[in-house]
């Protein structure tokens, strides 16, 4: 139907004829000249149907073209009067010599072309109207960019040795701490399979199979609450390797993203990546996802600043907390109303409030200014370099609040004051994560990353009786402050599983009914292994500058977790209810969006 793609008419080929199909990206009239841009994934290209366009009723219907009809033109290849230097094809038109509606669009309930300056639709109608929101430029590049850097995880994990393999979506539950997705069966009434919240547990099967490198490009189903990077339906690499240490595991992860940075974005990545103990990322950033694009650190005033009288410091230390704190290099410059807005962050964060204390030329002002005599203000000079012209944030209290707050604080101060290097990258390995952090609800360990990890130290007696003092050999990637991707070296011990699962508040019996055949894999020669399994729709994502994953998937879920283009979840007929056995209380029975 064609000869070249619009994007691909070249200058030198003046004179030549071609023939083009394409949608009508913008139609213009210059007073009965007309011109149309074609449109198709190589670009645009201009038709021109000048004073010598002979074809009268061929006029009519430019003059009746829509947005987004596709067509059909044939003419020869020309230079342009005016060229334009922003179009990849500027220097050419298609003098038409015939036309051919191939088809015809309504009105579009969004718009493909946007012009410039004007926001983009709401994310609603877009993913209503997805199909007109996948033909925009940006959504183009988007899962053009999503192919290059899934053909360089391809092509590095295959040089390393892998093997794509594909592992059941009909399963049984496999726990990554959400809920699971369950699809009855009509063979076996009352049975559900669960659709896999990863395939943690067959790629530890495959090891146990003897494939001692897998991997996988793999669907992820989690029930959970939604957030911006997060979905319902994700995409995962996916990664295990046997006889291998934590550091093989490492540089394979770290020559994949060399890879994928190389060929994708055309960057050297610089490997290995900086590591960091889960314990240090807490006490000096507050989190375990730490931007280390941004410098600042928090710092330990209690000593400093316990006993000089203000009650809220005193209060917190004879508490068991600590006063920790963040100084802001130019943070005076903040007005009181941003550091109220500052306050309340902290406190949503959790803790009781965030107290502030800034030095300028006129001295110290702030909550403990007064407090603060010569001594205490040598100390904040010299040991913690506060200087003229800087702000410092305390949070007084536990850990557990002080930290998340201190993150929030951090995160937002440091943007708001222009301390984030946009332009470099900080990518880093979390390591040695606890093995269990306590469910704040049912006071039981719950896994801190899944319960198939190997601990640090594998005593079944500790295990037993004091599960959250063990660390795991398990560790995340860390990118710009975002969680790329999670893994770890696994526990090949099956009684020593055993003890791990049973500590989450499993009886003996569930855990041999629901692990029964991990734990039977692993009584006739388990090798070690370990692998990791990375986002991909939050590595592309970061790689495209999206801020949500739903800007490099094709057609994904709302907020609320529904498909607003094909309308799902669906209400199904009693007759197919019936086939399964069963009955639905309650819900709305509305047939989705
Ligand atoms: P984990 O649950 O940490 O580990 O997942 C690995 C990575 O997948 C991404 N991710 C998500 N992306 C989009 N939407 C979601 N709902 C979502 N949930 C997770 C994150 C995360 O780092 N089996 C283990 C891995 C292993 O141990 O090998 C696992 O699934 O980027």
């Amino acid at each position: 139907m064609r000869d070249a793609g619009c994007g691909q008419v070249e200058a030198s080929w003046s004179g030549r004829e071609v023939r083009v199909i394409g949608w009508v990206h913008r139609r213009r009239d210059l007073g009965g000249l007309f011109f149309v841009d074609l449109r198709d994934r190589t670009g645009l290209l201009q038709l021109s149907f000048g004073p010598d366009w002979s074809d009268a009723a061929g006029l009519e219907l430019v003059a009746e073209l829509n947005p987004e009809d596709v067509v059909q033109a044939t003419g020869v290849v020309a230079p342009r009067p005016e060229p334009n230097p922003d179009m990849l094809t500027g220097e050419i038109e298609i003098r038409v010599s015939s036309l051919r509606r191939v088809s015809v669009s309504d009105a579009l309930p969004i718009l493909v072309y946007q012009p410039p300056d004007e926001e983009l639709p709401s994310e609603e109608l877009r993913l209503r109207h997805r199909i007109l929101d996948l033909r925009r430029p940006e959504m183009q590049r988007n899962l053009r960019l999503r192919h290059v850097a899934t053909n360089a995880v391809r092509a590095s994990l295959t040089e390393q040795g892998f093997v794509e393999i594909e592992t059941p979506l009909l399963t049984r539950q496999t726990p990554e701490g959400a809920r699971d997705y369950l699809v009855p069966s009509r063979v076996h009434r009352g049975r559900f399979f669960a659709l896999p919240q990863s395939p943690q547990l067959y790629k530890q099967l495959l090891m146990c199979g003897g494939f001692d490198r897998y991997f996988q490009i793999a669907k992820c189903l989690r029930d959970e609450d939604l957030r911006a990077d997060r979905q319902p339906e994700f995409t995962q690499i996916d990664v295990e390797m046997a006889f291998v240490e934590q550091d093989d595991v490492f540089r394979a992860a770290e020559k994949m993203f060399a890879r994928i940075w190389r060929d994708g974005l055309e960057r050297d990545l610089s490997v290995p990546f900086r590591r960091l103990p889960h314990a240090e990322a807490m006490e000096r950033y507050g989190t375990d996802k730490p931007d280390l694009r941004i410098p600042w650190e928090i710092r330990d005033f209690t000593d400093a600043l316990t006993g000089i009288g203000f009650g809220i410091f005193d209060g917190a230390a004879r508490a068991g907390g600590r006063v920790r704190g963040l100084v802001l290099p130019g943070g005076a410059a903040l007005s009181r109303s941003r550091i109220a807005h500052y306050d309340k962050l902290a406190q949503e964060a959790g803790a009781k409030g965030a107290l502030w204390l800034k030095r300028t030329a006129d001295g110290w002002s702030g909550p403990p200014a007064k407090l603060v005599g010569e001594e205490v203000a040598g100390m904040l000079d010299a040991e913690f370099g506060v200087g003229e012209g800087d702000l410092v944030f305390f949070v007084a209290g536990g850990d557990a609040e002080s930290s998340p707050a201190l993150d929030r604080l951090r995160r937002a101060a440091a943007r708001e004051l222009g301390a984030v290097d946009e332009s470099g990258e900080a990518w880093l390995w979390i390591t040695e994560f606890p093995l269990y952090h306590r469910d704040p609800d049912t006071g039981l360990p719950v896994p801190a990353q899944h319960a198939f990890t190997m601990p640090a130290d594998p005593d079944p007696e500790r295990l037993r009786e004091d599960p959250l003092s063990v660390n795991a050999v398990a560790d995340d990637i860390v990118y710009n402050g975002i969680e790329f991707a999670s893994g770890s070296i696994r526990c090949h011990l099956p009684e020593v599983q055993r003890v791990i699962l049973e500590a989450t508040g499993l009886t003996p019996e569930e855990v041999e009914a629901r692990f029964g055949f991990l734990l039977e894999a692993f009584r006739y020669g388990v090798p070690p292994h370990g692998g990791f399994a990375v986002g991909m729709d939050r590595v592309v994502a970061e790689m495209v500058g999206c801020a949500s994953i739903r800007d490099v998937i094709a057609f994904p879920k709302t907020a609320a977790a529904r498909g607003l283009l094909e309308r799902s979840p669906s209400s199904v007929t009693p007759a197919e209810l019936e086939e399964l056995g069963i009955s639905v209380t309650g819900g709305t029975g509305g047939d989705g969006a």
